[in-house]
């Protein structure tokens, strides 16, 4: 999970040239485990900016190096948001889907937006835990 926050923030603060912070992680799926020894590899990239976020799914892949034999692990998207000096949100430049996958990703980042408000709704009623 370290490296997948790695990876997004690289993404992040490449395209934003800010410093980023992480806004929201959420849906990391292990798809299967990934053994000692094995290579791993972590991909990020950029599926959809807003006005200061920008939406990074990140994929993970891992296999043997023998038989060169890789599948896909995990997988989730990060939103990370462009902040200045002052830790305040600040506007990037908007990326712009070309190809038929970036537009189909930029759907499915735009579904999962939808979807966390009603996650966020649901969390909203667990009462914060009070100090003794
Ligand atoms: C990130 C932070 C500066 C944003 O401040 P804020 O006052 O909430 O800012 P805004 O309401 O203007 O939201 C900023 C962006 O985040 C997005 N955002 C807000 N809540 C979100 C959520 N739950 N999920 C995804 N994106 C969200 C907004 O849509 C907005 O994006 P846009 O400008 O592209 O439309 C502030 O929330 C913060 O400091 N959070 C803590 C960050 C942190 O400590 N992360 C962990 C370690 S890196």
């Amino acid at each position: 999970m370290k490296w997948i926050d790695q990876a997004g923030f690289a993404c992040a603060v490449g395209w934003s040239a800010h410093y980023c912070v992480t806004i929201y992680v959420g849906g990391i799926r292990f798809y299967k485990p990934i053994f000692v020894g094995s290579l791993v590899e972590v991909k990020a990239r950029l599926i959809y900016t807003g006005k200061t976020s920008m939406h990074v799914a990140v994929d993970v892949r891992a296999g043997d190096l023998k038989d060169q034999q890789f599948t896909r692990t995990t997988h989730c998207v990060i939103v990370f948001v462009s902040v200045n000096d002052h830790g305040n949100p600040t506007a990037v430049t908007p990326w712009v889907a070309e190809t038929k996958s970036e537009l189909a990703e930029q759907e499915y980042a735009l579904r999962l937006m939808q979807m966390r408000k009603g996650i966020e709704e649901e969390a909203s009623k667990i009462p914060a835990e009070e100090a003794d």
